[in-house]
C-alpha cells in the first residue's frame, strides 16, 4: 500500500526524468499532486515519458553537464510554475567497466562531469529558487558504489562518493532555511543503465545483496517521495541506504 502525501503546492524538477529511477519517482510525485518538470538530454525518451502521465509534465531537453542550459531550464521551470520546491537529481551514467588505471582521461572525465559536476551545477542553479521560497527538498541519487567502491567502476564510485560529500555539505549549509538536501545510495535496480554494465558486473552486484534480488524502481520512489515531502521536516545532509542489506555503514 502506498503512503499518501499532499503535494499539490509542490513543483518538482527531476533530472534524468525520462526513464528509470527518475521517471518512476516523477510518476509517484505526480500521483500525489506535484507539478513535474522532467529534464533529460534524450528528447525521444522525454516524449515517450510524457505520454505516461495523466497530466502532461513540463519536458525540457537539458544536458546537465552544461551550466548555461541548466540555468536556462531552471528559469523556464520557475516561470512556468511560479516556483521550484523539489529536486531529484537522477541523471547519471555508469561509464566503462574496466580497471581504474586503464581509464583514459576522457573516459574518467565523462563520468565525473555528468555524475558529480552535473549534480553540483543543478543544485547550484535551483537552490536560489528554494531560498526565495524559504522552503525546498532535494534528493541527489548517489550509489552504494560511492560508499563501498566497486571494482572496475572507479570513476563511477568516485563520482558517487563525491555526490555524498556534496550532499552533506549542502545539507548543513541550507539547514536553517527549511531546505533539506539528502542523498540515496541504491544497490542494483534493473534500468537502462544496465546496458552499460557487463553481465559479470551485474552478477557481482546481485551476489552482494542479502535480499537476494534487484531493487525495484518503485521501492526507490517510496523512499524518495518521503524525503521530498513536507513530512520530512527534520532530516537533512543524510545518506539513505536502499541496498537490501548490502551496506556495511
Ligand atoms: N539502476 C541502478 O542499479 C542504480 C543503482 C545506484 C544508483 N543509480 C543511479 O541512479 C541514477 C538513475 O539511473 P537509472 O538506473 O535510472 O539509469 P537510466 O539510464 O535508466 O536513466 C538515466 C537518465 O539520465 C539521462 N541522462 C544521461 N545523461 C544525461 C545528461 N548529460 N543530461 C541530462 N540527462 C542525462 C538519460 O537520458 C536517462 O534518461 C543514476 O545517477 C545512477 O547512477 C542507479
Amino acid at each position: 500500500m502506498q503512503a499518501s502525501y499532499d503535494m499539490h503546492k509542490d513543483v518538482a524538477v527531476i533530472t534524468g526524468g525520462a526513464m528509470g529511477i527518475g521517471l518512476a519517482c516523477a510518476r509517484r510525485l505526480a500521483s500525489h499532486g506535484a507539478k513535474i518538470a522532467l529534464w533529460d538530454v534524450d528528447k525521444d525518451a522525454l516524449d515517450a515519458a510524457a505520454a505516461s502521465f495523466d497530466s502532461a509534465p513540463l519536458c525540457l531537453q537539458v544536458d546537465i553537464t552544461n551550466p548555461d542550459e541548466i540555468n536556462a531550464a531552471a528559469a523556464r521551470t520557475a516561470e512556468n510554475f511560479g516556483s521550484i520546491t523539489q529536486l531529484l537529481n537522477s541523471a547519471g551514467i555508469a561509464g566503462a567497466a574496466i580497471p581504474t588505471i586503464e581509464y583514459s582521461t576522457r573516459e574518467w572525465e565523462q563520468v565525473i562531469d555528468l555524475n558529480l559536476n552535473g549534480t553540483f551545477f543543478v543544485n547550484r542553479a535551483i537552490l536560489p529558487f528554494m531560498q526565495a521560497n524559504k522552503y525546498g527538498r532535494i534528493v541527489n541519487v548517489a550509489s552504494i558504489a560511492g560508499k563501498e567502491g566497486n571494482p572496475n567502476a572507479g570513476a563511477y564510485s568516485a563520482s558517487k562518493a563525491g555526490v555524498i560529500g556534496l550532499t552533506k555539505t549542502l545539507g548543513k549549509e541550507m539547514a536553517g532555511q527549511d531546505i533539506a538536501v539528502n542523498c540515496i545510495t541504491p544497490a542494483a535496480a534493473k534500468t537502462r543503465i544496465f546496458d552499460q554494465i557487463t553481465q559479470e558486473h551485474i552478477d557481482y552486484m546481485l551476489a552482494k545483496i542479502p535480499r537476494g534480488r534487484f531493487l525495484l524502481v518503485e521501492e526507490i520512489a517510496s523512499m524518495v517521495t518521503w524525503l521530498l515531502s513536507r513530512e520530512n521536516s527534520f532530516t537533512t545532509a543524510g545518506v539513505f541506504d536502499i541496498s537490501g542489506g548490502r551496506a556495511t555503514y
